[in-house]
């Protein structure tokens, strides 16, 4: 394949892999001298096709400063909208650990502002790990969601007794009696009567307690946030404001007997832009909320509450990029389409392509510049017919396969936004092992964990 026409046809290349183009969070990405994939760390660039020749394929490599510097401007756009429209509650970010629990992915958020959010007894374990060893100041908070076993219960009010700020969020009737004797601040999650379009199934949410549920509570002790979770990836700037004003007007009710109540909790659900579908800009739904809740506590003639989110998919997601060889390609039948058979599986490593038809920005890692593409259907090395990519029923253009598939010049593919959920969720059908996960920060890459061997995974089922 011929090597690429530098200048103007690189600006055309990246346009064409919509490469550079914060929207779709792929200012990170450009393309090289020798028509490979990079990603920028200010003015160092990694080369991915020098890595996975390093390290080997499939791999995962996750950018820390990535993360961080989403989460800075997150923070920084809500405090600056707060103080241009003199707001007079805070921002809290709480970091939903569920969205990656990996070490290295917390503390970088943790020390660049992030609170915490748990949905687990599990989870909650490696807060406590890292206050007792005195890793958290004590300015942090911590949000406690989930359903509540005792266990989880008894470690919250172990973790209060040593002052850690940490508040339960009531689920259901259960939780509230047996808190009824907790000593610190609760909250209390509402299910939000809005319907949305987004990744959550609406139509049988089983989690936290009707309007009507909490209205029958009456006065509950200590009472300091009001909290729902409607969904992931919502899709409309109308669809995020809604629960935003229907639990206002909970809010507003509930104010009236709980004067201690002062904070709203949002949850998650900023998308990411995956099959660019949603057209609104962070910093316009920021303004927006801001400019909605203070206008409803005027009219109200309530205080305005402290806001916290728990939007985790849109900062971590960016921060990891998932790399696979393609192994060989074979005909579909009575299709001008291709199988690319890729040396890593879907439903093991991505595993929301299977479970929430996720649509994913993929692009070639090597060859960039080949002028001979092919509609490809993409296919998981598991023997499962649900492995594959088809680009939502749809293709992914990839380069046509050199002769060479096997060694050093075979073509790898670059899977965007693989950041969040896909640890928790990754599974070993047909023993695959997992890839390796690198970590490339101030131009130094440190594997954090290895691809696992036949051994690691024979383990896991009792070999
Ligand atoms: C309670 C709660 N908060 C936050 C989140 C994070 O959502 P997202 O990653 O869509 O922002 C979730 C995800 O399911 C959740 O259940």
């Amino acid at each position: 394949m011929k090597k690429g026409k530098k200048g103007n046809g690189h600006k055309n290349l990246k346009k064409f892999w919509k490469l550079g183009i914060r929207d779709f969070n792929t200012h990170y990405f450009d393309i090289n001298a020798n028509d490979h994939l990079t990603v920028k760390e200010g003015n160092y660039q990694y080369d991915l096709i020098q890595l996975v020749k390093k390290y080997g394929s499939p791999t995962e490599i996750f950018f820390p400063y990535i993360l961080e510097e989403r989460l800075e401007e997150l923070i920084n756009l809500f405090n600056s909208y707060i103080k241009i429209s003199r707001y007079p509650g805070k921002f809290f970010y709480h970091y939903p650990m569920k969205v990656n629990q990996n070490k290295e992915f917390i503390l970088p958020l943790v020390t660049e502002g992030a609170n915490l959010e748990t949905g687990s007894a599990n989870e909650l374990r490696l807060v406590q790990k890292m206050w007792n060893r005195g890793n958290l100041n004590k300015k942090i908070k911590v949000l406690c969601n989930g359903p509540k076993t005792k266990e989880y219960l008894d470690l919250i009010t172990e973790l209060k007794k040593q002052n850690l700020d940490i508040i339960p969020i009531i689920e259901d009737t259960h939780e509230y009696n047996y808190l009824a004797k907790y000593r610190g601040n609760v909250g209390i999650r509402l299910d939000v009567d809005a319907r949305v379009s987004s990744h959550w199934d609406r139509t049988v949410d089983r989690f936290g307690l009707s309007e009507q549920e909490i209205k029958r509570l009456g006065k509950i002790k200590n009472l300091k946030v009001l909290h729902y979770h409607i969904g992931s990836q919502i899709e409309t700037l109308s669809d995020i404001l809604k629960p935003i004003r229907k639990s206002m007007e909970v809010y507003a009710q509930l104010k009236k007997i709980n004067p201690s109540l002062d904070t709203l909790d949002i949850g998650g659900g900023m998308p990411i832009p995956y099959d660019r579908k949603y057209k609104y800009s962070v910093d316009t739904l920021i303004k927006d909320i801001i400019k909605f809740i203070s206008h409803f506590c005027e009219k109200n003639s309530i205080t305005p509450p402290n806001i916290a989110c728990e939007w985790g998919r849109y900062i971590v997601a960016p921060a990891q990029v998932t790399i696979y060889r393609v192994i060989c390609e074979k005909e579909i039948a009575k299709s001008k389409r291709k199988w690319y058979v890729i040396d890593g599986s879907f439903m093991n490593d991505l595993l929301d392509t299977w479970a929430i038809h996720q649509k994913w920005h993929v692009v070639p890692a090597n060859y960039m510049n080949s002028r001979q593409r092919v509609q490809t259907w993409l296919a998981g090395m598991s023997c499962d017919s649900d492995d594959k990519y088809t680009g939502q029923q749809s293709y992914v253009l990839l380069p046509q396969l050199p002769e060479e598939t096997e060694g050093e010049d075979s073509l790898y593919l670059a899977i965007f936004d693989s950041g969040a959920y896909q640890d928790a969720l990754a599974s070993h059908h047909c023993l695959l092992s997992s890839p390796v996960k690198l970590l490339a920060n101030n131009a130094e890459i440190k594997i954090i964990r290895r691809k696992e061997t036949a051994d690691d995974v024979a383990r896991l089922f009792g070999w």
